[in-house]
């Protein structure tokens, strides 16, 4: 049987922390091992250009991205890893469904509507993100696109295109099933939720917009300045917010005698969790200094990912180009 096809991206917009591998990256290392999937990551430097407008920075984050991916052990033999812009099929594509995509449809979009209440002067590539997302996932005839709760949406979207294209150029309605005229394959999401949200060093959804990271790959006087800053409640015998980020290292069941000795004692606990931290982080870390001393690594893995993507975009994208008559 042929195995399901997976795809999910990343926008290469800062350094990784914890919260992005026990909430995404974790996930995608667990469903490339299973064998499952054919998968598909890829480095969403399009999406990133929204918010990253400097050459050095942008080329020095997907650099720092594709070495996370690799450390944490994506395989370019197992997966297929890529980065947007080398496969030109993705913005011909999104294009394309550009035609046929309504602006108030777009502007239903919560990021949108987000962004939009922050920023007045909106550039077009923000509104139009939901496209060139579904583009992303219906070049590779996916199956399932693993993400968080919050690109549930954008998913939704990819579905609703394809449905859209189906019907407008191939005569395909939603009920009809799936026949050799149709183009494109409606994706499901697979929504990543059995990781709650990852809490920062504040207590908040840890996010770099935040400031309130642990670096994936910390080193331990970064790990540990961050934990001695973790925000605690001065009263309660176990501090709510080192505890939450324990949980993600040892089980609740290990943790208990821990917890039970040192109750109130916050610097042991925070000692304990350093330790604890630094024991998970500390192979991938190495590894990742050992990736980063190849100097063609990086390059490899994209453009051997490249090759590989482009030929299976190509050939979505030529027949996207017979529906709508262009070819
Ligand atoms: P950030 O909020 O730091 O900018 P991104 O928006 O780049 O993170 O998120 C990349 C991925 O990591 C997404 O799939 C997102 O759902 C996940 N993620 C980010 N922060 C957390 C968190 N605190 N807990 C769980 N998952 C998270
Ligand atoms: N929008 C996603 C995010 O912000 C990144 C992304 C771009 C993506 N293209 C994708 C995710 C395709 C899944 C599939 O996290």
């Amino acid at each position: 049987m042929s195995k399901k096809i997976l795809l999910s991206g990343v926008k290469p917009t800062g350094q990784a922390h914890i919260g992005n591998y026990f909430g995404a990256m974790k996930q995608f290392l667990d469903l490339q091992n299973s064998g499952d999937y054919q998968c598909y990551f890829m480095i969403a430097d399009y999406h990133g250009l929204n918010l990253i407008q400097n050459a050095a920075d942008m080329k020095n984050l997907i650099n720092e991205l594709t070495l996370d991916f690799l450390a944490i052990g994506l395989d370019p033999k197992k997966s297929i890893i890529f980065k947007q812009s080398d496969v030109s099929a993705h913005t011909e594509l999104a294009w394309i469904f550009d035609t046929i995509v309504t602006m108030p449809y777009l502007m239903r979009a919560h990021a949108y509507k987000d962004a939009e209440a922050k920023n007045k002067e909106l550039n077009v590539g923000t509104f139009n993100y939901p496209v060139l997302m579904a583009a992303d996932i219906l070049l590779y005839s996916t199956d399932v696109v693993p993400v968080g709760a919050d690109q549930k949406q954008h998913v939704e979207y990819a579905r609703d295109i394809a449905e859209k294209f189906n019907f407008t150029f191939c005569g395909i309605t939603k009920d009809s099933s799936n026949t050799e005229k149709t183009t494109f394959k409606i994706p499901e999401p697979l929504i990543l939720n059995n990781v709650a949200t990852v809490p920062g060093i504040d207590g908040r959804k840890m996010s770099k917009s935040y400031n309130n990271t642990i670096p994936l790959f910390a080193t331990r006087e970064q790990i540990t300045k961050a934990v001695m800053s973790i925000v605690t409640d001065s009263g309660s015998d176990i501090p709510a917010n080192v505890y939450a980020i324990h949980k993600l290292f040892k089980t609740e069941a290990e943790l208990k005698p821990l917890y039970e000795a040192s109750k109130g004692k916050y610097k042991a606990l925070k000692d304990a969790l350093i330790e604890d931290i630094d024991a998970f982080i500390k192979p991938i870390r190495e590894r990742r200094e050992q990736l980063a001393k190849d100097s063609v690594i990086v390059a490899k893995t994209l453009s051997d990912g490249a090759k590989q993507a482009n030929k299976v975009a190509q050939v979505k994208l030529e027949q996207a180009k017979i529906a709508i008559g262009v070819n």
